[in-house]
């Protein structure tokens, strides 16, 4: 049986809560038999700046290194508003996807049958939705050079952030989005600002590329990012995969997740390109949501996001199929069943908590697999 090794960083406020959750799972599959877990778990975010002073250490960025995959909560929160930049927590997820170079962030966003009533939208625009967004995740604004604010002679300061690509990232992103929308409904839509970015004309022209010599039986189509915001909101079946740059890719998501019902739901997958040899990736699973300063600590955060998102890493870094599909089985099933926490709640259904939550999923898992 093979032994994966993962690393479990909960952060702060909320990703605490999460994490608790998602162990309880870990652990259930582990008992299974069809693999076993190693899990260790360190600080990360402004848990790790308070203890040594950094996002996150380079002790846990080793263990990351070493890892089959990072399992991580979330980080941030009020409390270090006002730390340096450069050690601020949301540093430590930053460091994380790059040095472990996981270019490729898969975020689906799946309305589940049960919680068609919960989006802010109408029932028959959400219901059976099943999108991919991909992100681009190591480059673009995030990661271009300069980054600065400097004061200029007249005493005004000048803020800069670059927005830099290169072919080679745009095509390897580009393939991601191909290679899955030829196991979905081989449509990819591409989105960009031609109209006003060059980075936007070149992702463009090498999407395009990609598309027609590599791909010619995925149908792709353009559309410029602030469409496609509005699209998703107007008519989000149209689409299938979204292929995008960083910045526009955690915009459209978090806009992807109300149609699901909650930015609670939204589970994500960090990948970075297949080892030459083992065919192994690096990888890093976590929800879309942040450390939600304003639920935290009340244990009423909504747990699904985190659990799928180790649904996820079964899939993904692990390949196993069966069990990512009980896991994402049972959480659907658990929804039908009415049971909701805050975020998701309707009329109707029973109201339950992070913990509550959790066990219910489990509970599933046991009744599916009997
Ligand atoms: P957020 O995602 O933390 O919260 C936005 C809203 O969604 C809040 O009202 C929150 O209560 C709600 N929400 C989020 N997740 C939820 C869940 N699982 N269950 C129920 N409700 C949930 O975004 P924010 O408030 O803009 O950011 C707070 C902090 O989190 C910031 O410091 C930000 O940088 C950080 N952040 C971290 C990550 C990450 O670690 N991956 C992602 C996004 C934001
Ligand atoms: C996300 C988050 C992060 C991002 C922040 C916390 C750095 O919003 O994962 O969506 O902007 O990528
Ligand atoms: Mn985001």
């Amino acid at each position: 049986m093979t032994t994966y090794k993962l690393l479990l960083l909960p952060g702060d406020g909320i990703g605490t809560e999460i994490m608790a959750e998602v162990k309880t799972v870990i652990d259930w599959f582990g008992k299974r038999g069809v693999a076993s877990f190693e899990s260790e778990q360190d600080l990360a975010g402004g848990a790790a700046y308070d203890a040594h002073g950094k996002a996150i250490s380079e002790a846990t960025m080793k263990l990351a290194q070493e890892s089959d995959a990072v399992i991580f909560g979330a980080v941030g929160g009020p409390k270090w508003d006002s730390v340096p930049y450069d050690v601020r927590p949301e540093a430590a997820l930053l460091r994380l996807r790059k040095d472990l170079e996981l270019f490729a962030n898969l975020r689906p966003a799946i309305c589940y049958p049960a919680l068609a009533d919960a989006s802010s939208l109408k029932r028959e625009l959400v219901e059976g939705l099943d999108i991919l967004i991909v992100r681009e995740l190591t480059g673009g604004v995030y990661f271009g050079s300069p980054k600065e604010i400097v004061t200029l002679e007249n005493g005004q300061k000048r803020a800069v952030d670059t927005q830099l690509y290169t072919t080679s990232e745009i095509e390897r992103i580009a393939r991601v989005a191909f290679d899955l929308a030829k196991t979905r409904s081989s449509r990819v839509a591409s989105a960009e600002k031609r109209n006003v970015m060059k980075s936007g004309v070149l992702w463009n022209q090498v999407v395009t590329k990609v598309g027609k010599e590599e791909y010619p039986d995925v149908a792709l189509e353009h559309v410029l990012a602030d469409n496609c915001a509005m699209q998703l909101v107007r008519r989000p079946k149209q689409y299938d995969v979204i292929v995008c740059d960083n910045l526009f890719g955690d915009i459209l998501s978090d806009v992807a997740a109300m149609l699901t019902g909650s930015l609670g739901m939204l589970p994500s997958a960090a990948l970075g390109a297949p080892d030459a040899v083992t065919g192994r990736r690096k990888s890093m699973y976590e929800p879309v949501h942040g450390s939600a300063p304003d639920i935290a600590g009340k244990g009423i955060s909504n747990p699904i996001a985190m659990i799928a998102s180790f649904a996820m890493a079964l899939r993904y870094s692990f390949g196993l199929v069966e069990e990512a599909d009980l896991l994402d089985r049972a959480i659907s099933s658990v929804l039908s069943k009415g049971l909701r926490t805050g975020d998701i709640y309707t009329e109707g259904t029973q109201k339950v908590g992070t913990k509550e939550m959790g066990a219910a999923i489990l509970k599933e898992l046991d009744l599916l697999s009997a």
